[in-house]
């Protein structure tokens, strides 16, 4: 049997294929329509990333609430109003061959107060990242009902994108979102049974499951998004990790993507050390997907610093997993994919920054990233010697405006 490689085929458990190994990341393009649709522009940037044969797109978070953003301009899908608009996404996004999976998410606490100033959380733990005090406010703890009400939006959501042409969903539930805090006894200390045990705190990610595949065609394909640990003091271990993990088995889901961190410690931009032996390795989630492929028969992608094809073809060789996740070098060049799998480069493009703070780095290198994906929306080619302080002071200027705006529509909108 030839060894997997980056141009293998990879079929998954639902019985459909994806062309390559090669998968875009979620990355948030903040670039919807006026009424929080998706844009022209966004329907662009997907025709071009799948122009460029990736075996699959995932795209940034799609809110599963309107009340609940991660930034000032993502795309809601509350109910259908918006079908036309996503079934030419979906068309777009998947004319190169690839599936075009949206990522369902919920940002719970880590929401901007100048978007937000009540979020709600699984327990009323505000965020904490020295230098950020009153970006974030405190959460408010979520009701049973509202926890209830939330699992079923998520079905809810992807019901519609499955109605819309999407080939599946990835669940976000890594970097410290809303389900990502249910897992962390950090961020949950409920004493119901939503809280305390592993067992109770996976519940919230489990009950989501199961919505979504009740609210969705069989054909249509399941994807969880899960850190390997939150890289804090007494939050999500890896042990947690592995359990949630061995819980998920009875589930089948289609794909588990594994990244790590939170806003207070951004390890899925390598900023926080994942362990002594990984630090200096690229791929910083490699190791502990090699741990799992012992406990679980789902397939695993592993998305988070791979930057040279060698480490690449040698992760698939070793079955360590089994797709190879990428986001910032999609921002730096859309045909990644394609010269990854064709031979035409050893190595792919990003752009390093270096700041005081290893949560501003990251939330550098993130602006950054999504000045380039704004570009090639528009139809321009990603500019390498983009200045990234010009463009940090944008994104906060933008950022402060939107906010705003967003507000204006979330007090009209029906
Ligand atoms: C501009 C930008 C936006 C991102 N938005 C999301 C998102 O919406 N959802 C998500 O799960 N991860 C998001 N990420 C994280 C990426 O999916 C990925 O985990 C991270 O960039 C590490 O991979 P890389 O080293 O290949 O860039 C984002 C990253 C960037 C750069």
């Amino acid at each position: 049997m030839a060894a997997t490689s980056l141009s293998s085929v990879f079929n998954l458990p639902n019985g459909s294929s994806f062309p390559n190994r090669v998968a875009k990341a979620a990355m948030e393009e903040s670039l919807c329509a006026p009424d929080h649709g998706p844009s022209d522009r966004l329907i662009n940037l997907y025709k071009r990333w799948s122009e460029g044969k990736p075996g699959l797109l995932i795209t940034g978070n799609i809110m599963v609430d309107r009340k609940a953003l991660t930034g000032p301009n993502n795309v809601i899908v509350e109910d259908d109003r918006h079908i036309e608009g996503l079934k030419a996404w979906a068309n777009a996004g998947t004319i190169g061959g690839n599936q075009l999976w949206a990522q369902i998410s919920h940002p719970g606490r880590q929401v901007f107060a100048n978007m937000d100033d009540e979020p709600v959380a699984p327990s009323a733990v505000g965020v904490n990242i020295p230098g950020a005090r009153g970006m974030f406010a405190i959460p408010r703890e979520l009701s049973s009902d509202e926890i209830n009400d939330l699992i079923e939006r998520f079905g809810k959501t992807a019901s519609i994108l499955d109605k819309a042409g999407f080939d599946g969903v990835q669940i976000h539930g890594a970097h410290g979102y809303l389900i990502s805090q249910f897992l962390s006894p950090i961020t949950n200390q409920r004493t119901d049974e939503w809280g305390g045990s592993i067992e109770n705190r996976a519940r919230f990610l489990m009950e989501i499951i199961k919505s979504v595949k009740d609210a969705t065609g069989d054909k249509f394909s399941i994807g969880l998004k899960l850190n390997s640990a939150d890289f804090q003091r007494g939050g999500f271990t890896e042990e947690d990790a592995e359990t949630v993990i061995k819980m998920l088995n009875v589930e089948k889901l289609d794909l588990l993507e594994i990244s790590g961190g939170t806003y207070e410690a951004p390890a899925m931009s390598g900023k926080t050390p994942t362990s002594e032996s990984t630090l200096a390795r690229e791929a910083y989630f490699l190791e502990f997907a090699t741990k799992i492929k012992a406990i679980t028969t789902i397939p695993i992608m592993v998305t988070g610093g791979f930057r040279s094809k060698g480490i690449m073809d040698e992760a698939l060789e070793t079955g360590a997993l089994d797709i190879i996740g990428m986001g910032k070098p999609f921002a730096c060049d859309p045909n990644v994919a394609q010269k990854l799998v064709e031979n035409q480069i050893d190595k792919v493009r990003t752009k390093d920054i270096k700041m005081s703070k290893p949560a501003f780095e990251s939330v550098s290198e993130m602006a950054w990233a999504k000045s380039q994906i704004q570009r090639i929306s528009a139809g321009k080619n990603p500019d390498p010697i983009w200045p990234p302080l010009w463009n940090m002071i944008g994104s906060q200027i933008t950022q402060r405006r939107d906010a705003k705006k967003y507000k204006e529509w979330l007090k009209t909108a029906i």
